[in-house]
């Protein structure tokens, strides 16, 4: 480009073309769904700004959520390997002590980078960054910080908040949210989590692994509602032999904040004798819901479920011509990856092509050690819809790289249609099960059957290998048990 082009210092023409207000698509959030879609969207050649109110970009997930917590996990494997682990396989590290402000700090680096990351992506793709609360005031109009900007289509990102629990107040101190639990500059003597999901039982070996007794209380019979109940049976006993321990069927009916920590009133679920339960750190994890607050849904119209999630239809379109809604905001689970391939399908159905997400192929995985991972339906589900299955198991005891590893709590489940052999499901506990349940995740994209992931070779001696003893186990032949 000959020098005399470049805008530098920009002269009026330029700075009203980079200021321009008017764009193809604009995007409220910069969460994993919002950055992605604007990405791809500009990807596509279409004119494209991100409103983002927080001070930097990435949402709940680069700032609070995935990113910060698997920092915190992977610090505390660490320091439990150092304690427990290290001196069986012959390496003795002497005493081992914890720098909780260090492991913080270094957390904070590896969010700080992240979130950067995005805004180089930003300009790299040159997608606008508005600063500030965007609200909707008519089709096509979006407010910023007091300018009005156009666009041609809106697709709402705004994500989610952790779900208040009445008579729990949360101080992000001493009753945190998963925000505070991240944040907690000493380790608690005894840390009780409400909710035995994911955030539970992610954040809750966080701290057990750094110290904390941890007791979860649960409404339910179960942990991890919604996955696998076999995979959910052996978790509770396999975090048990950890140290957790479990209060099941059970309901938190107060707090009282004392000088030095919370006294809990909890009652059996199904009604019953109180009893309390002193605690140093309540962590507060009942779940999360969609977060609308100041978009001005109301006020254009845009309708929303009975759990306050935007209503879209297959093609992430609102009722309201040219405004769609993508990840946490609308139904689904609730998941950074889900939230991703929603930003780019939308993106593209907004350049005119053609774009489908698979519900059924979007993995789950809790980063707990060990990991549990599932995609497709569960047993309970299969049976509830009446579909005629087979099962495939394998223990990760005769896995002989997870034996090596020193790692064989856990098993591989697949689950596989009994006419066809094609996959329904799978469903695994066990050393890094999130990265093995991505094979199925193509096998089952593919329309794979059991015997496909059976015949496939699987290079020895990988972890892998307990998923292809699965698949042969579904046809009653597995080779190493
Ligand atoms: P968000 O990431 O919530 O982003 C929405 C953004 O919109 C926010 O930055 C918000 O400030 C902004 N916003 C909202 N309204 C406005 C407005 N009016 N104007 C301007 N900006 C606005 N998922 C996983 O898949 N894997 C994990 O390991 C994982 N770990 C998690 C750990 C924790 C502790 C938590 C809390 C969540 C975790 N999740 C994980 C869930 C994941 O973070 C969410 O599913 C994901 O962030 C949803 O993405 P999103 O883009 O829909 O919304
Ligand atoms: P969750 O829905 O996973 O678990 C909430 C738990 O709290 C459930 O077991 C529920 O039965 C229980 N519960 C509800 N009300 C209760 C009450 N009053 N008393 C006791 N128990 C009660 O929600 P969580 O753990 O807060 O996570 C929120 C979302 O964030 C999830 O949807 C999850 O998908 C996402 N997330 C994902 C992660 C991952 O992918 N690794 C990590 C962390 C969060």
């Amino acid at each position: 480009m000959p020098r005399a082009a470049v805008c530098r210092p920009a002269p009026a023409r330029c700075r009203k073309e980079i200021m321009s207000d008017s764009f193809d698509v604009i995007v409220i959030g910069a969460g994993p769904g919002g950055y992605v879609c604007a990405i791809r969207a500009a990807q596509l050649g279409m004119k494209v700004a991100c409103v983002e109110k927080r001070a930097t970009l990435g949402g709940t997930c680069l700032n609070v959520g995935c990113i910060p917590s698997k920092a915190l996990l992977q610090s505390s494997e660490h320091f439990e390997e150092a304690m427990h682990k290290l001196a069986d396989h012959g390496v003795n590290v002497g005493q081992v002590s914890l720098d909780l402000a260090k492991m913080q700090a270094r957390k904070a680096e590896v969010v700080a980078a992240n979130v950067k990351g995005i805004e180089f992506l930003f300009r790299k793709n040159k997608v606008t960054w508005l600063k500030g609360e965007g609200r909707i005031v008519a089709p096509g109009k979006v407010e910023v910080a007091g300018t009005a900007y156009d666009a041609k289509h809106i697709v709402i990102a705004s994500g989610s908040e952790s779900i208040p629990l009445p008579g729990v107040e949360v101080d992000e101190k001493v009753v945190v949210s998963s925000t505070g639990a991240l944040e907690l500059d000493r380790v608690p003597g005894h840390l009780v989590v409400i909710g035995g999901g994911v955030i539970g039982l992610e954040l809750g070996s966080v701290w057990r692994r750094l110290g904390a007794e941890v007791t979860v209380v649960e409404y339910l019979d179960r942990l991890v509602p919604g996955m696998d109940n076999e995979i959910a049976r052996t978790f509770e006993r396999v975090l048990g032999k950890q140290g957790f321990r479990f209060r099941l069927k059970t309901k938190v009916t107060g707090a009282r904040r004392e000088a030095d920590g919370v006294t809990l009133t909890v009652e059996p679920a199904a009604g019953g004798a109180a009893e309390e339960i002193k605690a140093d750190v309540v962590l507060v994890a009942i779940g999360r819901r969609a977060f609308t607050e100041g978009l001005g849904l109301d006020a254009v119209g845009v309708a929303t479920d009975e759990r306050g999630r935007v209503k879209v239809d297959g093609r992430f379109a609102t009722n309201i011509p040219g405004i769609f809604a993508i990840g946490d905001a609308i139904a689904g689970p609730m998941l950074a990856h889900k939230a991703e391939e929603e930003g780019v399908a939308v993106a593209e159905i907004l350049a005119g092509q053609h774009a489908h997400l698979d519900y059924n192929t979007v993995p789950g995985v809790v980063y707990t050690w060990p990991e549990v991972a599932a995609i497709g339906e569960t047993e309970e589900q299969l049976k509830q819809r009446g579909v005629a299955y087979k099962v495939g198991k394998f223990p990760f005891t005769a896995n002989g790289r997870a034996r090596a590893m020193g790692d064989m709590d856990g098993f591989v489940k697949i689950l596989a249609d009994k006419e066809t052999d094609r996959l329904l499901g799978a469903h695994i506990i066990g050393p890094d099960a999130g990265t093995l349940i991505a094979e199925i995740a193509i096998a089952m994209e593919f329309g794979a059957s059991a015997e496909d992931v059976a015949r496939t070779c699987h290079a020895h001696p990988s972890l892998n290998e307990a998923v292809k003893e699965a698949a042969l186990a579904v046809d009653g032949r597995p080779l190493h048990i």
